[in-house]
C-alpha cells in the first residue's frame, strides 16, 4: 500500500534511510557509512509542502520511503529508499512516480537527484524515468588534525549571516543553480548546529559559505567561478578550527577550484555520487552542494 507520509513518522523514516544506505554501501565495498541523524531539514520542508512525502507499506510495516521538494522549476528527489529484503519488487517504480506527480503539481520542468554512482538499480530506474547520468560529485573527508596549511593566496572576508540575509543569499543560487531557495537557507539559518556566512572581496557581497557543527562545508555559492578556491579555501580554514575529528565537503566533478584544493590538503574521496537530471542545469565551478538531499 503507497500513502503520503505522515510528520510524526519522519524521524522512524530517517532508521529505514540508514537501513537501506548502509546495505548498499557495505555490498559495495564502502563500509557503513550512515548514522541516523534528526531530520531537521525534512521536518522543516514537510511543513511547508508535504505534497512530496510518500510510503510504502507491507503488513502495517513501512519498507519504502520517498521524499521530494520543488523550487521555483527545480523538482529534487532527495530520499528514495527501499528495505533491502524488498528491493526488485516494484516499489521503488511505484514511489518514484508518486513523487514525480508532485514535480506535475509544482509546475516543475527540471528534474534532478543525485545517487551513488555504483548503484546500476537507481541509476537504471531514473534513466528509465528520463533522468540521466551528468555529473559526478564526491564526498571528500580529511582529518581535522592532518589539514595541510593555507594553499591560495587570494582571502575573502566572511561575516555571520542572519536572517536578514536570506535574500541575498538565494540571489546567489538563483545565479548558480537558476532557483533561488530562500527556504533552504531559512533552514539552514535556523538550525543551531549550522553556521551561514556571506563573503565579501574588497567590500562587494560576492558569495555565501555554510559550516556544520559536523566539521562539514556547504552549501558555498560564488558569484565567479575565480573566487571558489578563495571561498573553498577559507571556509575549510573556518571549519578547521572547530573541534570536531573530521573534515568534509561534497565536490563536484567539473569544480577544478575546489578539486585541487581538496587533493593539496590530502582529502579523501569518502563516497562517489552522481547528478542525475532530465537536461543540464547549474554552474558546478561556483557551487559546492550541502549533500544528495539538500543540494
Ligand atoms: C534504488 C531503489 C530505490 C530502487 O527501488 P526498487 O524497489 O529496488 O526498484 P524497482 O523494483 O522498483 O525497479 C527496479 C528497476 O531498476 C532498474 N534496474 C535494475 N537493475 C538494473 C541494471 N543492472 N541496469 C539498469 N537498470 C536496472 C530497472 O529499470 C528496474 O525496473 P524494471 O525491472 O521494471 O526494468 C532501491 O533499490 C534502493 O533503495 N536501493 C538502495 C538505496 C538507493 O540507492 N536509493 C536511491 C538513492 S537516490
Amino acid at each position: 500500500m503507497f500513502r503520503p507520509a505522515r510528520a510524526d513518522e519522519l524521524h522512524r523514516l530517517q532508521a529505514l534511510v540508514v537501513a537501506s544506505i548502509n546495505d548498499l554501501t557495505v555490498r559495495h565495498g564502502f563500509g557503513e557509512l550512515a548514522s541516523v541523524r534528526p531530520p531537521t531539514f525534512q521536518e522543516f520542508m514537510f511543513n511547508d509542502d508535504p505534497g512530496g512525502f510518500f510510503v510504502a507499506e507491507d503488513d502495517g510495516d513501512i519498507v519504502g520511503y520517498a521524499f521530494s521538494w520543488a523550487c521555483g522549476d527545480l523538482w529534487f528527489l532527495a530520499e528514495l529508499f527501499i528495505a533491502p529484503r524488498l528491493q526488485g519488487s516494484g516499489i521503488g517504480r511505484e514511489l518514484l512516480r508518486r513523487t514525480l506527480r508532485h514535480a506535475d503539481q509544482a509546475g516543475a520542468t527540471m528534474r534532478a537527484l543525485v545517487t551513488f554512482t555504483f548503484n546500476t538499480v537507481s541509476q537504471g530506474l531514473y534513466i528509465r524515468h528520463g533522468m540521466f547520468p551528468r555529473l559526478p560529485l564526491s564526498m571528500f573527508t580529511v582529518e581535522r588534525k592532518t589539514l595541510t596549511k593555507s594553499v591560495s593566496g587570494k582571502q575573502l572576508e566572511f561575516r555571520q549571516a542572519g536572517p536578514t540575509d536570506v535574500v541575498v543569499m538565494a540571489s546567489f543560487d538563483k545565479s548558480a543553480l537558476g532557483v533561488a531557495r530562500e527556504n533552504h537557507h531559512r533552514c539552514l539559518l535556523n538550525d543551531p548546529a549550522m553556521r551561514g556566512f556571506l563573503l565579501s572581496d574588497g567590500g562587494t557581497c560576492v558569495g555565501y559559505a555554510y559550516v556544520a557543527q559536523t566539521g562539514h562545508v556547504g552549501p558555498l555559492a560564488v558569484i565567479d567561478s575565480r573566487l571558489m578556491g578563495p571561498a573553498f579555501e577559507g571556509a575549510l580554514r573556518i571549519a578547521a578550527d572547530g573541534a570536531w575529528a573530521q573534515l568534509s565537503a561534497f565536490l563536484p566533478g567539473s569544480c577544478e577550484a575546489s578539486l585541487r584544493i581538496a587533493a593539496e590538503h590530502r582529502m579523501r574521496i569518502a563516497l562517489p555520487m552522481v547528478l542525475v537530471s532530465n537536461r543540464a542545469f547549474g554552474a558546478w565551478d561556483r557551487y559546492l552542494p550541502r549533500n544528495p538531499g539538500f543540494l
